[in-house]
């Protein structure tokens, strides 16, 4: 796998988009694995921006997003449906039947995962994952447990995740506890992976991609990918 460490969330934010760009072109009907939280905003409007100036076009894009948190419809303005909505979807020209998220309003979340994990093998897998990694190693949410869980699955989250995520939300209560994700089946099946990390997270890269592989830091899985690149901002 490759590190790439740059100066600044800037930088990460532009090279990032990049490397996506790139991804776009040499494939316009390409499958994008997208992720929400804080890191990817700046990536995402480097996108916008440079749809804007005509420089991509995502007309025949077809995009699967890792995650949803349970009980949350997508109008909801705390669910990532809305987050990717607001922040890439309606600022570019993807199709909006073309951009997939699992349904965290289902009522069977179990027939929705199932759902879930055969449309993103129907497309093909991700040519291209977009990932953020949690303060705990997660990816998606795929929590730290005892094994790799492969499939698409609901989790109940961890305290920490709990806790970082209740930044977001007016009061504690209101953070979901439970969400639905794509499992590391489809991330490490994705032809590139691309994760982006801030220096808020230097001590669980170290941990995640200098320490050993285990399910207790799911994110070490990638040092195992194929074709894995870190870009990690030491600002
Ligand atoms: C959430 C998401 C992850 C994301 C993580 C880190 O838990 N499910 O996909 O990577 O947060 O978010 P942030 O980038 O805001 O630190």
């Amino acid at each position: 796998m490759r590190i790439i460490e740059v100066e600044s969330y800037e930088k990460l934010s532009a090279l990032a988009a990049d490397i996506i760009g790139a991804q776009v072109l040499i494939k316009p009907d390409c499958v994008l694995g997208l992720a929400t939280g804080s890191s990817p905003l700046g990536t995402y409007s480097n996108l916008v921006k440079r749809y804007e100036a005509g420089l991509l076009d995502f007309s025949r894009v077809r995009t699967v997003n890792l995650d949803e948190y349970c009980g949350l419809k997508g109008d909801d303005p705390q669910s990532y449906r809305y987050f990717m909505d607001t922040n890439l979807f309606n600022k570019v020209n993807v199709k909006k039947e073309n951009t997939n998220l699992p349904d965290g309003s289902a009522g069977d979340m179990e027939a929705e995962s199932e759902r879930y994990e055969a449309l993103v093998e129907a497309l093909g897998w991700p040519d291209l994952q977009l990932l953020g990694i949690g303060q705990n190693g997660h990816i998606g949410f795929n929590e730290p447990e005892d094994t790799f869980p492969t499939k698409v699955h609901t989790v109940k989250l961890t305290e920490s995740t709990i806790k970082a995520n209740s930044r977001l939300f007016d009061k504690p209560e209101d953070v979901p506890t439970h969400a639905i994700t794509m499992g590391i089946g489809a991330i490490m099946k994705a032809k590139r992976v691309l994760l982006i990390a801030g220096a808020d997270k230097a001590e669980i890269v170290e941990r995640a991609f200098r320490g050993p592989v285990t399910p207790q830091v799911p994110a070490s899985i990638l040092q195992l990918h194929r074709d894995a690149t870190v870009i990690f901002s030491r600002a």
